[in-house]
């Protein structure tokens, strides 16, 4: 009986589109799942498509002969809930593995999570590999873009399938191992944090235009769909300016007009804002993104808010050229606020983070894949003053061209009582970083007078009192 070169534990929409990759690339696949009915279902499928995937694919109902069906040393991947049901399955599954095999976690985990878990399995010489999978349902099944952490021994197994499933751009696969334990689940963390600051940039420009420029949806889809075309080509762009073509089967209204607008979260761009925190990092358009998020939710109050409040908000008129300057500006600083975590982290974790990489790999199947990413890896590559991104010599100039476009955007906003959290963040966090001298100096005086904290003195080494304290 052939033995598979991996196994995959979980069939649910990224499990079975992951294990339909694999197979479409030539590899043996083990396959099972808690609920065997899925199974079952799953395999239906796979006779039923092109190239009879279900030759390359091994169903097995019980966890005992799944394991034992597959090549030693043996690869599994898990792509369950995260949290607990990660755990439970490592208990189920442990005592059926030998030293040198090897579970992965496919999953939104959260990396601390993932490392304690690797130090756990360490102990049974059984490596635990935390891999972000970015791409939804259609990356899996035809190129995600994969982060990976763990060993070096795990990733030798686990390198030429991964390679052979994601997304190549240029021929490059849109994976790598990126570091040990967590690095892999952080990597996705941080990419769910960026994505989440570049959807909510989107969706304030579109309320901009829907709701203070009176666009209707379609126009603004083509607009979107223009942008698609130039220096702000991503997926987000892509698929936001075809969403909003989309006319409502039921009411014949443009769809988007017909959704509640209160965003769900999963928690990955909370994680990311926590763990920024945690290493001292501000990353304010993430926050601003979550916390919009959170507000979003509260439609009620919202309502009411409008009623108690006044809900007025000004006409806008501002061109697609200079919302598409701005929109560059924003996306540019979500990049780099992403990168500075992940800086911190490198530096918290001692992993050995290649950011050029991560860029690369970021540049087709995952979800924040843009035009952009290419001078972002080749920045890193290049000069990089005090290892800043915006201070690149590229994008320090790219930023000088737009920013002024961005501070009219937000200004136009904020004057007619548009809520933008996330592009006044950018704005704000661009103009901090530009002023040599700020104003933390009265926090100083401020935490010295009621906490006698003292400070230090411009030009002067040591620790001071004001004279309020003579
Ligand atoms: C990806 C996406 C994906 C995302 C889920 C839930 O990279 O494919 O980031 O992993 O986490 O679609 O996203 P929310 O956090 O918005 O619920």
């Amino acid at each position: 009986m052939t033995k598979a070169q991996i196994g995959i534990y979980g069939l649910g929409t990224m499990g079975s589109a992951l294990a339909l990759n694999m197979a479409d690339n030539g590899f043996d696949v083990a396959v099972t799942n808690r609920e065997v009915a899925w199974i079952t279902s799953f395999m239906d499928e796979a006779s039923d498509l092109a190239g009879d995937l279900a030759g390359k694919l091994h169903p097995y109902d019980d966890l005992a002969g799944f394991v034992a069906g597959l090549a030693s040393p043996r690869v599994i991947l898990f792509m369950i809930p995260s949290g607990r049901p990660m755990d439970m399955m490592i208990e189920a599954i442990a005592p059926h593995l030998d030293p040198g095999d090897t579970i992965i976690d496919g999953g939104n985990a959260n990396f601390h999570d993932t490392r304690r878990r690797s130090a756990e399995l360490t102990r049974q010489d059984i490596h635990f590999v935390g891999m972000g999978v970015s791409g939804g349902e259609s990356g899996a099944r035809y190129g995600p873009s994969m982060m990976v952490g763990g060993t070096a021994h795990s990733w030798a197994q686990l390198k030429p399938i991964l390679r052979a499933i994601a997304a190549q751009f240029e021929g490059d696969p849109c994976v790598d191992h990126l570091g040990p334990d967590g690095a892999g689940h952080f990597v996705k963390t941080v990419h769910n944090g960026i994505e989440y600051a570049e959807m909510q940039v989107i969706a304030e420009i579109y309320g901009l235009l829907r709701n203070g420029a009176a666009w209707t949806p379609a126009k603004i889809g083509k607009m979107f769909a223009e942008w698609d075309k130039g220096p702000l080509r991503s997926y987000l762009v892509e698929i936001t300016g075809k969403a909003l073509q989309y006319d409502d089967p039921i009411t014949g209204h443009p769809i988007v007009d017909v959704i509640k607008d209160a965003a769900g979260q999963k928690g990955t761009g909370r994680w990311t804002v926590v763990e920024a925190v945690r290493l001292g990092q501000a990353a304010n358009m993430i926050e601003a993104a979550v916390g919009a998020r959170s507000w979003s939710s509260e439609k009620d109050t919202r309502q009411l808010g409008e009623q108690v409040l006044g809900g007025a908000r000004a006409a806008i008129t501002l061109g697609s050229a200079t919302m598409a300057e701005a929109f560059l500006a924003a996306r540019i600083l979500g990049y780099a606020q992403g990168f500075r975590i992940l800086e911190a982290s490198a530096k918290e974790y001692d992993w050995p983070l290649d950011y050029a990489r991560i860029a690369e790999i970021w540049r087709a199947g995952c979800i924040i894949r843009s035009a952009m990413l290419d001078d972002i890896s080749e920045a890193f590559q290049g000069e990089l003053p005090a290892g800043q991104l915006i201070l690149s010599p590229h994008f320090a100039q790219e930023l000088a061209r737009c920013i002024p476009a961005l501070r009219e955007v937000v200004a136009a906003a904020i004057t007619g009582g548009h809520a933008v959290p996330a592009l006044a963040a950018a704005l704000s966090w661009y103009d901090t970083m530009r002023q040599g001298f700020g104003s933390a100096n009265i926090i100083q005086a401020q935490r010295d007078f009621f906490g006698h904290h003292g400070f230090e003195r411009l030009g002067e080494e040591g620790k001071h009192h004001g004279p309020w304290w003579d």
